[in-house]
C-alpha cells in the first residue's frame, strides 16, 4: 500500500482589511500535512487553526463553482483543484479589487455580464416547447455554457493589464450567444465594444481555463466573422 509524503508548506498570504489597512500586506503561516494537499486546504487550515480572520471563498471543492479562485505564485487558479506548494504566496486575483485578504469585489464583474443580457434576444415568441437543434451545436453550446466565470482567464490575459480590453471571460461568454441559433443581438458588436481587438491571440486564456475552455477560439471565430462575416437566418 502507497503512502503519501508529508510536507511542511510556507504560505504567504496577502492581509487586507480596507477598515484598518492602508495597503495589503503578506503574513506568513506554517502548515504541515499530506504533500496532496490542495492550495484551499492549507488556506482553510491557516483559517481554523491560525487566523480566524482570514478572509477567502470557496463553494464546491470540486472545481465547479469558480468562486476559490486565487493567484498562488503568480498564476491564477482554483485553490481546490491547485496541489499546494512548498513556498506559496497566495494573493487575491488581479486585476480585481479586494475587498478583504483573498476575496475580490465582483460587482463590476456582475454589471458587467448583466450589461451584455446574455440571454437570447429573439425575433419570435419562445414556442413554448423544445426547440430542435443540431447535436453538434447542441454539445458546443454546452461546453461553452460550462464556463464556472471563475475569472481566472481573466486574471491571465496580459492584454487586460495593458488595455482597455474587458477580458476573455466576457468574450467566450458573449460567443456563446452569438453561437445560439435563437439569438438576434449583435454580439460581434458588443465584443468590439469590449475591446476584443485587444487580444493578442497569446493562447494562454486557454492553458490556464480549469473548464477546458478555449476563450482564445471564441475570439478568433468573432474575428473571423468580423473579416469574412457569417449569415445568420433572419
Ligand atoms: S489569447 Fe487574447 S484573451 Fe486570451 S490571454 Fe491571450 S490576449 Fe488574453
Ligand atoms: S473561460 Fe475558463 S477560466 Fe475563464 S471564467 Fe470561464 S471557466 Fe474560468
Ligand atoms: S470551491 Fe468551487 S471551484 Fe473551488
Amino acid at each position: 500500500m502507497s503512502t503519501v509524503a508529508s510536507i511542511t508548506v510556507t504560505a504567504e498570504i496577502q492581509r487586507f482589511d480596507p477598515s484598518q489597512d492602508a495597503e495589503p500586506r503578506f503574513e506568513s503561516f506554517e502548515v504541515s500535512g499530506l504533500a496532496n494537499m490542495s492550495v484551499l486546504d492549507v488556506v482553510r487550515s491557516i483559517y481554523e487553526n491560525q487566523a480566524g480572520d482570514l478572509a477567502y471563498q470557496f463553494a464546491c471543492r470540486v472545481g465547479r463553482c469558480g468562486t476559490c479562485a486565487v493567484r498562488v505564485n503568480g498564476r491564477p487558479v482554483l485553490a481546490c483543484q491547485e496541489r499546494c506548494k512548498a513556498q506559496m504566496r497566495i494573493e487575491p486575483l488581479k486585476p480585481f479589487p479586494a475587498l478583504r485578504d483573498l476575496v475580490v469585489d465582483r460587482t463590476e464583474i456582475e454589471s458587467r455580464l448583466a450589461s451584455f443580457e446574455l440571454a437570447p434576444l429573439r425575433n419570435n415568441a419562445h414556442p413554448g416547447q423544445p426547440e430542435l437543434i443540431a447535436p453538434d451545436l447542441a454539445a458546443k453550446l454546452c461546453h461553452m455554457d460550462s464556463c464556472l466565470l471563475c475569472m481566472v482567464c481573466v486574471s491571465a490575459c496580459p492584454a487586460v493589464e495593458e488595455r482597455p480590453f474587458d477580458g476573455p471571460a466576457f468574450m467566450l461568454k458573449l460567443r456563446h450567444m452569438a453561437e445560439h441559433p435563437a439569438d438576434r443581438r449583435d454580439r460581434l458588436d458588443q465584443a468590439l465594444q469590449g475591446g476584443m481587438l485587444e487580444c493578442f491571440n497569446c493562447d494562454v486564456c486557454t492553458q490556464v481555463c480549469p473548464a477546458d475552455l478555449s476563450p482564445a477560439q471564441a475570439i478568433r471565430d468573432f474575428r473571423r466573422e468580423l473579416f469574412f462575416g457569417r449569415g445568420k437566418e433572419a
